[in-house]
């Protein structure tokens, strides 16, 4: 073993901290990943049938306002002009979503303005006004009025959840947005695009470095193969991005996630719905959405007469599941403060990303928390000895 710094895991998390310790402190570091391709969960493929790009483990939009992390991205991937867009269908109709004037207009039959609009909905939220919402159906109400949230929340939520809303803690939800002009663009974000020639692309740029290794198919925890926790803890440095409770041997208990089976399948049609995500908000469509991956990149004018849809359907991650979501109850939040004691503890082992701090982070903060990560630990600790930790 001669890498000077161990990654476990091919993320965006430890991609970034391998980049930056490979090309800025020339040293030699060692990736491995117990899944056979690297990315995480933000790899995507070509579908073998039609050629199309599709995100493995579902839709990957990238976006951010963070100006480090814009000009650490652009170094690896140019992006396409790709603007992020959702549809739902309610009770046999399509509406734009995140809710906006074109959703209450069309969803009242009305032509209200901005003013109008909101006194509307101010007057439906005061049904509750003034309680203290024990559960998240009394907090929706309360957010934006009963009409609205039993449409467009109540049913997606529950669905997530498979759990009654009226059933979940209010905690869950802090603002529903309501939009009063007819701005639909999902995200708020000062950057945004898909990455020109693909997520797998960009992420093998990163890793295309000589001084980084990487060993896909090694499981951190198999003692049968050389790279393992026992053999490696206390000889080198390791990054560590796997699920917490698991390196602990899940001794304060398992933590709980939400995950989401993809049911994916080829149609005999060049489009299937027209955009790139539907939501389907009602109770009685088992699944919460349909994701048409060749939308993703118009751009690249697929040839084919085919296309690739994706079924979502949301359910509690049990063990040997994909754990997706954190779900982060009163009982997890406490074992986690148990978790980072040990990983405080453990010398040498940086804990770090999604699965790593149990907190769900997008792209964008997975990179630039490697990169506070690097900035404060890993490279004062090759410069001159101090922190890691
Ligand atoms: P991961 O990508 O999960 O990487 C961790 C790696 O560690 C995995 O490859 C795993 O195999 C490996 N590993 C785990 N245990 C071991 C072990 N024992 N030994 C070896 N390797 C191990 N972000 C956005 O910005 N926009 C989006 O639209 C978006 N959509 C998402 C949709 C879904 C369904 C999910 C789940 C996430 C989405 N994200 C999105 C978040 C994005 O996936 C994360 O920000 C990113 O994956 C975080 O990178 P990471 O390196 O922390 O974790
Ligand atoms: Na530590």
């Amino acid at each position: 073993m001669t890498a000077d710094l161990v990654v476990v895991g091919a993320g965006f998390f430890g991609l970034t901290v391998a980049e930056r310790v490979a090309s800025e402190l020339g040293l030699e570091v060692l990736v491995i990943d117990r899944r056979n391709h690297i990315g995480g969960n933000a790899y995507s493929e070509r579908d073998a049938e039609t050629g199309i790009e599709v995100h493995k483990y579902g839709a990957h939009l990238f976006h951010t306002s963070n100006e480090r992390v814009w000009e650490y991205v652009n170094r690896f991937t140019t992006f396409t002009d790709y603007v992020h867009k959702v549809y739902g269908v309610h009770n046999g109709e399509v509406y734009s979503l995140p809710i906006n004037l074109a959703t209450i207009n069309q969803f009242f039959r009305a032509n209200l303005t901005p003013d109008e609009a909101r006194s509307l909905i101010q007057e439906q939220a005061g049904e509750l006004a003034g309680s203290d919402p024990q559960n998240l159906n009394d907090k929706g109400i309360q957010l934006i009025g009963r009409p609205l949230y039993e449409a467009f929340i109540k049913h997606y939520t529950g669905k997530q959840w498979q759990t009654d809303p009226k059933n979940l803690p209010a905690g869950i939800i802090s603002r529903l947005p309501v939009r009063y002009n007819y701005d639909n663009r999902y995200f708020n974000d000062t950057y945004e695009g898909l990455p020109t020639d693909g997520y797998t692309a960009w992420i093998e740029r990163m890793a295309d470095h000589p001084n980084i290794t990487v060993q896909l198919s090694t499981d951190f925890f198999d003692e049968s193969q050389p790279l393992n926790k026992k053999d490696l803890v206390g000889t080198v440095p390791i990054i560590y991005t796997g699920p917490v409770d698991r390196y602990f041997d899940y001794a304060e208990g398992e933590l709980s996630w939400r995950t989401i089976d993809f049911e994916q399948e080829v149609l005999e049609t060049g489009d299937f719905q027209g955009t790139s995500v539907v939501n389907y908000n009602d109770a009685e469509t088992p699944f919460t959405r349909i994701i048409e991956p060749r939308h993703f990149h118009p751009e690249r004018g697929y040839q084919t007469e085919k296309t690739v849809i994706m079924r979502e359907f949301s359910r509690f991650a049990e063990s040997g599941d994909e754990p997706y979501y954190p779900i982060n109850t009163a009982d997890d939040r406490q074992k986690m403060l148990a978790y980072r004691d040990l990983a405080k503890a453990e010398s040498s082992v940086l804990f770090g990303g999604r699965l790593g701090t149990y907190k769900y982070l997008d792209m964008h903060m997975a990179i630039g928390s490697a990169l506070t990560m690097y900035d404060n630990k890993i490279k004062p600790h090759f410069s001159d000895g101090t922190p890691l930790e």
